[in-house]
């Protein structure tokens, strides 16, 4: 593997404090593909047909690739993942006054656990549309002050102190300061971002922690950070395509993060979009074929779907299916639900297993409780939208769609090694 970067667990906590938006996980990432000599596309433009290592960022969403020393013929190898994780997101007229108390409004977005949000000191991150001319442009924000919070009611003003149902609607807006008169949050966002506030025409405007991730416990065997789901896979699938770049195989690594996962995948840059599809038939026309060759290459492609996954929790282990215990530190997991919220098929968990027995890690098996309804992932999607054969897996962790949630130290560069073997098989 290439010794220039390489994953581990400080290396995760500095890309998700990077990242708190998805626009900022596709910036994250875009960066450590340049440092790899990787050169970023344009779907507007007619692109480069010599083999190479390329990039492309749709919104929230990026593909890269390596044509480097494989042959023209090449299978995909894919390893997918998305940037978006809950979170409480700015509304169309956020400005509001309760009780003396200048608000946020705010909403949720995805399955987000509201009772995580509750007092943190939270930023700001996304991206605005700004007025130059009659043309619009993008820009990112990033607001890394504790410029709000959604306090929490007092114990002694709930219900016989048995804590209290939060209301998405009434509950999770922000204070940002006190004062009879509405201040406009909007022109605050404009003033950090220095453009004229009369510019700032739309806006994708999220919150995050601002406690910096950290390898915690004694042994430091934990990462406590936020959005490792999906951000673990974030990390390890660049840290994989990065690897795998570095070596001829016989297939083409791409790793493939959308945003949207945690609202259905259905946008223009979802995993319901058409974006793998056209940017995989787009790699094949670069390179001489047509779509004949196109379908040929992807009927000997795999996709590997990599979301986190549900280590069993030790103040809840009856939540869990009983006979498959999920340790954290214990390896990749392949999931399995045979109603298919996963997509793996017993094709995809033998390529799946193939390659942690190459990267000489461990393999946990998954099933959620058939009692309790299953999440899913991008992998169904993926898989019904592209006829890809796809497998999905994850790494261990607790506390998934809290603000804060918690995966273990050593899974990380396991997980890695497993995405880069399975972005290059050999033999
Ligand atoms: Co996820």
């Amino acid at each position: 593997m290439s010794s220039t970067t390489w994953a581990d667990a400080r290396g995760l906590c500095t890309f998700v404090d990077a990242s708190p938006s998805p626009f900022h996980v596709c910036a994250t990432v875009s960066v450590m593909l340049e440092g790899a000599g990787f050169t970023r596309l344009d779907e507007r433009e007619s692109w480069a047909t010599e083999p190479g290592k390329y990039y492309l960022v749709r919104g929230g969403s990026l593909i890269a690739w390596s044509t480097e020393r494989v042959n023209r013929t090449a299978p995909f190898r894919i390893v997918g993942g998305h940037t978006d994780s809950p979170n409480l997101r700015v509304k169309q007229h956020p400005d509001l006054v309760s009780a003396g108390w200048q608000m946020v409004g705010l909403e949720p977005y995805g399955g987000a656990w509201l009772n995580s949000w509750l007092d943190r000191d939270l930023g700001l991150s996304g991206r605005i549309s700004v007025r130059v001319g009659n043309a619009v442009e993008e820009k990112l924000v990033r607001i890394d002050e504790p410029i709000l919070r959604v306090p929490q009611l007092a114990i002694h003003l709930s219900e016989d102190r048995k804590g209290v149902h939060l209301d998405p609607q009434r509950h999770v807006n922000a204070v940002w300061g006190v004062g009879a008169e509405p201040r406009s949050f909007i022109e605050f966002v404009a003033e950090k971002a220095e453009v004229p506030a009369d510019t700032v025409l739309g806006w994708e405007l999220m919150t995050h922690d601002l406690a910096p991730s950290s390898v915690v416990g004694t042994d430091e065997s934990l990462v406590s950070a936020p959005r490792l789901d999906n951000q673990g896979t974030c990390y390890a699938g660049t840290q994989a395509l990065l690897a795998a770049a570095e070596f001829p195989g016989d297939h083409v690594p791409v790793l493939a993060l959308f945003d949207h996962e945690e609202v259905g995948s259905m946008s223009d840059r979802g995993a319901f979009s058409d974006l793998l599809s056209t940017v995989l038939e787009r790699i094949v026309i670069g390179r001489g074929g047509g779509r004949e060759e196109f379908l040929q290459v992807m009927a000997g492609s795999v996709c590997a779907s990599g979301d986190m996954a549900h280590a069993t929790h030790p103040n809840y282990p009856d939540r869990h299916e009983p006979a498959h215990r999920i340790a954290v530190n214990g390896g990749p997991v392949l999931k399995v639900n045979q109603n298919l919220r996963y997509a793996t098929d017993s094709a995809g968990a033998g390529a799946f297993a193939v390659a942690c027995d190459q990267a000489g890690v461990p393999l946990q098996r998954y099933v959620h409780r058939a009692d309790l309804p299953c999440g899913s992932t991008i992998g169904p999607i993926t898989a019904s939208r592209t006829g890809l054969s796809t497998v999905d897996v994850g790494a261990a962790q607790l506390g998934m769609h809290s603000s804060r949630e918690l995966m273990g130290a050593w899974d990380v560069r396991a997980y890695a090694d497993a995405l880069a073997a399975f972005l290059t098989p050999t033999g």
